[in-house]
């Protein structure tokens, strides 16, 4: 009996000290109320997008599918990217011709002369981008343009692996073309894969063959379109659910000067009539110099309108402004010539939304695409500024209003988020009552979980924000050492509670730059890295992702004792509601480097399901991704059990989170 008692005792002493405990967790425990009831206005279906520029081998050896580099022999070295070999050694045997006058978007070609001497001991290899990355068991498409007087001059095609080995292979015939430039294909499967292959053709016959646009695609490209886009790279994109894809830059549209500009018209149609140019990016850094870096332009602004509807984000073209970049060359057009470069906004406006008898929407429709690409907005200028800017813009504004009254312009606030440059760019824009301004920050961590608050005070009428461009930088801005680690990416997801909790002022934002390759690379931080095989998300891509693909369309009310979370005890948070799916969606960063409690009351609402889906992403600050590992800084997918409209929730230090939960009636 007595032992019973002493039990008893001990159990109460538990219980009670339990309590105690209890007690002691509610009342450190942080009060955060949501309140569905409070409005604090929409998310845009725009609100979370993607930013394309061909920097860091983006597009040339990125996303666009080619792996000849300098197929038509265009770049100021002729021959790079080729080793050509004769035996015996015929002098004038291999030449670059110019037809200079007949072509001028592609004038050069290769001539190659064969005869009994030298038969089956001439070759032309190609390096690829930086080597070809090939798998085993694609079947991959090889074509070029010939043009020649004899017959049956036979080109063997192989892929080359690092062992000299030969790991697939095809042939070729070609024969007289009567003066005419003719195409000639075959395909054929790799029997191996190989990250950094190359492509040698060797000659048997007897006469002149002449070449051009030589070139090697692997049939597994996104949509297996043919001459299409790297599919895995693609993939990652998709998998984003992006609401607008932003193209083609970044200061590749301003170019070094204004001959060196992104010009659309010039990057439509057949891919041997679009003229390359060099990449602004190839000599932009002297330490991470990029000699073979060209625009070849096989990707051109149908291919970028095409990609958008693929992956379900709207189009958002940035066209130049009679600008070069301000921090090259800063060639203006003068005033009296813009004409040509607001026509170009123009008519690209009726290229991507003008029905088949207009004259841009009938060449839409010739490259295969009658219906409109839907077309609502873009950009006046990449990150160009001062009152040259401004009184270019106006003219573009007064332009393009008249004839599109609805079409929305989005201009730029120059490359800071603050200092004279910005002040007067935002104060004009704003006067102008200008549809969305575009800010750029490149910033340190703490410079994103500083002004997580920066939109809490922005005007709600007027002009929108497209924060278009923004990383944290772990180094400096341009810096070789900067990485995409945990510290960088749960420092933006504090940041993007800021813009989510302000989408009635924030449409849109961007991350930049999106994509880089691991042996071609100017720019760092980067969304997304690849090699010639692999690719993988970075941590800042998971933090991208949990939020486009956890939006919500209208942001409520989400408070620690009645202030919105924007760094108190380093906690930053927003409160969504999903009205398609009926879902509570609450996204919470703990940027502490300890445990926090939080009990978290749902106002508002009337019942609430008992389990609630949460994503959690926590890692050590240091913590990257990587071609071995590419989910070590990922979100967990878990449960909670909630009983009722008030529950307790632990965050773990340094950790992001989703939690979503089913309103019930
Ligand atoms: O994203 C890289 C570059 O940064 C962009 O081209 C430019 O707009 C900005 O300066």
């Amino acid at each position: 009996m007595k032992n019973s008692f002493l039990k008893m005792g001990a159990l109460l002493t538990a219980l009670f000290l339990n309590n105690m405990l209890h007690a002691q967790a509610v009342n450190e425990s942080k009060k955060i109320v949501v309140n569905v009831s409070k409005n604090l206005g929409n998310i845009e279906p725009t609100m979370w997008g993607v930013f394309f520029e061909d920097i860091n081998l983006g597009a040339d050896g990125g996303i666009y599918a080619e792996l000849v580099k300098n197929r038509s022999f265009e770049f100021y070295k002729p021959l790079m990217g080729w080793t050509v070999q004769q035996q015996p050694a015929n002098e004038g045997g291999m030449l670059v011709l110019n037809r200079q006058g007949d072509n001028l978007a592609n004038p050069r070609y290769l001539s190659v002369q064969l005869d009994h001497a030298n038969n089956g001991n001439v070759s032309i290899t190609n390096d690829g981008f930086r080597g070809m990355g090939i798998k085993e068991g694609v079947l991959y498409d090889f074509s070029v343009m010939i043009k020649q007087e004899v017959n049956n001059i036979k080109l063997n095609i192989e892929l080359i692996n690092a062992k000299n080995e030969i790991i697939g292979q095809g042939v070729v015939v070609s024969n007289n073309t009567n003066g005419t430039w003719k195409k000639l294909k075959t395909s054929f499967k790799a029997n191996q894969t190989d990250p950094r292959a190359k492509l040698k053709i060797w000659f048997e016959g007897n006469g002149e063959i002449n070449m051009d646009m030589i070139s090697l695609f692997p049939q597994d490209t996104w949509k297996q379109r043919p001459g299409g886009m790297r599919a895995d790279m693609i993939q990652l994109l998709a998998d984003l659910k992006p609401g607008f894809i932003r193209f083609p830059g970044g200061c590749i549209v301003e170019g070094f000067d204004l001959s060196l500009r992104y010009q659309w018209k010039k990057t439509i149609g057949p891919i041997e009539e679009r003229q390359l140019i060099i990449n602004r990016w190839n000599s932009e850094f002297a330490h991470k110099p990029t000699p073979d870096y060209f625009q070849t332009f096989g990707l051109g602004f149908y291919e970028y309108f095409q990609l958008a509807e693929d992956i379900g984000a709207a189009p958002l073209p940035i066209l130049n402004c009679g600008m070069a970049c301000q921090f090259n060359s800063s060639e203006l057009v003068t005033m009296d010539k813009l004409d040509p470069y607001v026509q170009d906004a123009l008519d690209l406006i009726e290229f991507a939304n003008g029905d088949t008898t207009t004259t841009y929407g009938k060449v839409r429709a010739s490259l295969g695409h009658a219906a409109s690409f839907h077309l609502t907005m873009m950009g006046v200028g990449n990150e160009n500024w001062g009152p040259q800017y401004l009184e270019r813009a106006k003219i573009f504004e007064q332009a393009i209003k008249s004839k599109y009254p609805n079409f929305k312009l989005v201009y730029s606030s120059g490359t800071d988020p603050s200092g004279d440059r910005f002040q007067l760019l935002n104060t004009t824009l704003r006067a102008m009552n200008a549809d969305v301004i575009d800010e750029h920050y490149y910033r340190k961590p703490d410079w994103f979980l500083n002004n997580a608050n920066r939109y809490d005070n922005y005007p709600r009428t007027g002009s929108k924000v497209f924060a278009g461009e923004y990383a944290a930088q772990s180094d400096f801005t341009v810096s070789v050492n900067n990485k995409n680690n945990w510290l960088t990416a749960i420092s933006e997801a504090a940041f993007m509670t800021g813009l989510e909790r302000n989408a009635s002022v924030v449409n849109m934002a961007s991350y930049a730059p999106l994509f880089a390759h691991t042996d071609g690379w100017q720019w760092t931080p980067d969304l997304i890295w690849v090699d010639n095989l692999r690719s993988y998300g970075t941590p800042d891509y998971y933090v991208q992702k949990m939020f486009s693909t956890n939006k919500g369309s209208r942001v409520v009310s989400m408070t620690l004792d009645e202030k919105a979370l924007v760094g108190q005890d380093s906690l930053y948070a927003t409160a969504s509601i999903d009205t398609m799916a009926n879902e509570l969606i609450i996204k919470v960063v703990n940027a502490a480097n300890k445990k926090q409690n939080t009990t978290l009351s749902l106002v508002g609402v009337n019942k609430v399901s008992n389990v609630a889906k949460v994503l959690v992403m926590q890692n050590d600050l240091s913590d990257m991704n990587s071609f071995e590992k590419p989910e070590n800084v990922a979100p967990k997918e878990t449960t909670l059990n909630i009983r009722g409209k008030i529950f307790n929730y632990e965050l773990s230090p340094y950790s992001f989170h989703t939690i979503k939960i089913k309103l019930l009636k």
